[in-house]
């Protein structure tokens, strides 16, 4: 296929650190990952959906040195209690996990590197500096600040507040230098492969400020994967972490292969999904290594901000972190989806309260949706037997209907495809507060009470009937168990077939309920929280 064409969109999450189990923070990235790749599989198109977690390196060596275990023991476990289950949490359906210690990365990450090697990209030299083993991050000088408490009067690193080691070390380095000009050139022609605006400023003078060689080895680090020129040195963790998103599609695969196939259809990624901590690695170092490799970059890296604890980065250094399921306990995957995406804007920081979150989920889940949601069933079951009504005559009222949903289906799908959750979600929740309000007009229990209205009645709560058919298919890609169970409740799946198979482009046909269909009253799809106590 031609440079730039293809068929498929692949994105990635980071690959988390297994030193210690998940926090919110990084459920947070894999939801909205999961809601993107969702959204445009809702579309239609072909979705390759990655994430995984990041298992060599000093930090991780540490946290099992410190648990007593080797590291291979310490992320088995980790990865198995923790990691792997997170997933089935949050609900998010990743079509491939990675892990750096399988052997398709080990042998992927070596051949990459000769191939870089051989392009005259790779030299040894000696490293002296500070290294922060939080940020597993070669630092300049510059970067440090003046540390507080306990560590006043040193240098410490200003993510993690802590002092940073001195290395000397014999290394084997890669020529960063060499791509400054290529990475301007590339960014200058497509200023949207850094979001959001203020990361491209950020990485731009960064770039323009002058580029300098790094070290792409650690001579005293053995919890690694060995150089195959030099085996007693390992790859620094981040030039390792960072091919992930290459070795699990597939790069380096043997020709002919399915592995080879893959990359093929799906390179390069679509999106590099990170948060604002990692944007210089994804958005300066990874660019420059695949272009000293021959293969395309990736096409945008969208840096969110960060889920902050008392106007602080969460996390797991800092022991802030919230585990995802002290909250997806009390209010369920759906609800922390879509709470975590509304609430804030993508790129931007935010903070997690409990009582937001409550008010929310009561106003805009239990009473907004969900309501609307149990009005209707039930409505249809009482006055209908429980059969969708044909509806003839539409009228303005309904016609005002037809045209929200249209216009919340497209600005939902034009806002999520370029990562504005918060713009998309919200579209179709306006839209369930304009169908709420129209049942609220039309007081469909009213019309019931008197024959002369039936047919009207009918065309109510068709309206509204069809109106959920078109929000279980929008919120689908946010919250997939409550639609999956509005779906069931519309009857839709025995007509339309499954939920999955709705394509956003039809969503705003109107009518596409056929008269007819069994309608039931299921479980709330959004219980009151004093329910669920
Ligand atoms: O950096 N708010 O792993 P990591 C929002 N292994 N997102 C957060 C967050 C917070 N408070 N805390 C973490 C690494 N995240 C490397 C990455 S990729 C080749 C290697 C999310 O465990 C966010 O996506 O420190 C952030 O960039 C990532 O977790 C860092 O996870
Ligand atoms: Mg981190």
């Amino acid at each position: 296929m031609a440079d730039g064409e293809k068929d498929s969109f692949y994105l990635a999450t980071p690959i988390y650190y297994v030193n210690d189990a998940p926090h919110i923070g990084h459920a947070y990235t894999t939801t909205a990952g999961d809601v993107a790749t969702r959204w445009r599989r809702q579309r239609g198109e072909q979705v390759w959906f990655l994430t995984g977690v990041d298992e060599h390196g000093t930090k991780v060596q540490r946290a099992a040195d410190a648990g007593g275990v080797s590291p291979q023991q310490w992320v088995d476990r980790l990865v198995g209690d923790a990691w792997l289950p997170v997933l089935g949490t949050i609900d998010a359906a990743n079509d491939d996990f990675i892990r750096t210690t399988e052997p398709r990365h080990v042998e992927r990450v070596q051949r990459f590197w000769e191939v870089v090697r051989a392009n005259g990209y790779v030299y040894d030299s000696v490293y002296e500096g500070p290294y922060c083993v939080g940020c597993e991050e070669f630092k300049f000088p510059g970067d440090l600040v003046d540390g507080t408490g306990e560590y006043a009067g040193q240098q410490v690193c200003p993510v993690h507040g802590r002092p940073v080691d001195q290395l000397q070390e014999q290394n084997w380095f890669f020529r960063l230098s060499a791509f400054q000009d290529r990475l301007i050139a590339h960014y200058e022609a497509d200023p949207d492969a850094i979001q959001p605006r203020s990361a491209y400023n950020e990485v731009m003078s960064f770039i323009r400020h002058g580029l300098v060689d790094i070290s792409m080895s650690r001579s005293s680090v053995s919890w690694g994967i060995p150089l195959p020129w030099d085996p007693e040195q390992v790859v620094y963790v981040w030039f390792d972490a960072l091919l992930n998103y290459a070795t699990a599609v597939g790069y380096g695969a043997e020709p002919g292969t399915p592995d080879a196939q893959r990359f093929a259809e799906v390179w390069p990624p679509d999106v590099n999904l990170v948060g604002k901590d990692i944007l210089r690695f994804h958005a300066v170092y990874w660019p420059a290594m695949l272009m000293a490799a021959g293969e395309l970059p990736p096409r945008k890296v969208f840096a969110h901000g960060w889920l902050l604890v008392g106007g602080e980065k969460m996390s797991k250094s800092k022991l802030t972190g919230i585990a995802p399921e002290q909250i997806i306990d009390h209010f369920g995957s759906d609800a922390f989806r879509y709470y975590f995406l509304r609430s804030i804007q993508f790129g931007q920081d935010g903070s997690f309260s409990w009582e937001d979150m409550s008010a929310r989920y009561t106003a805009e889940l239990a009473n907004g949706l969900g309501n609307l949601a149990s009005r209707a069933t039930a409505m249809v079951a009482r006055y209908c037997d429980g059969v969708l009504p044909a509806a003839h005559d539409f009228g303005p009222a309904e016609g005002a209907i037809a045209d929200g949903l249209a216009a919340a289906a497209a600005a939902a799908d034009l806002a999520i495809g370029d990562l504005d959750f918060s713009a998309g979600i919200t579209s179709v929740k306006d839209f369930v507060e304009q169908v709420n309000g129209y049942v609220t007009e039309q007081e469909p229990w009213v019309l019931a009470k008197d024959p002369a209205s039936a047919e009207r009645l009918n065309v109510v709560l068709y309206t509204v009937c069809d109106a959920l058919r078109g929000i279980a298919v929008l919120y689908n890609p946010v919250m997939p168990k409550a639609m999956a169970s509005l779906w069931d409740q519309l009857g839709a799946h025995a007509t339309l077939g499954p939920l999955a198979d709705q394509r956003i482009a039809d969503v705003g046909r109107w009518a596409q309920l056929p008269a007819g269909t069994a309608v039931t009253k299921g479980a709330a799809l959004f219980p009151r929280l004093d329910e669920v106590e």
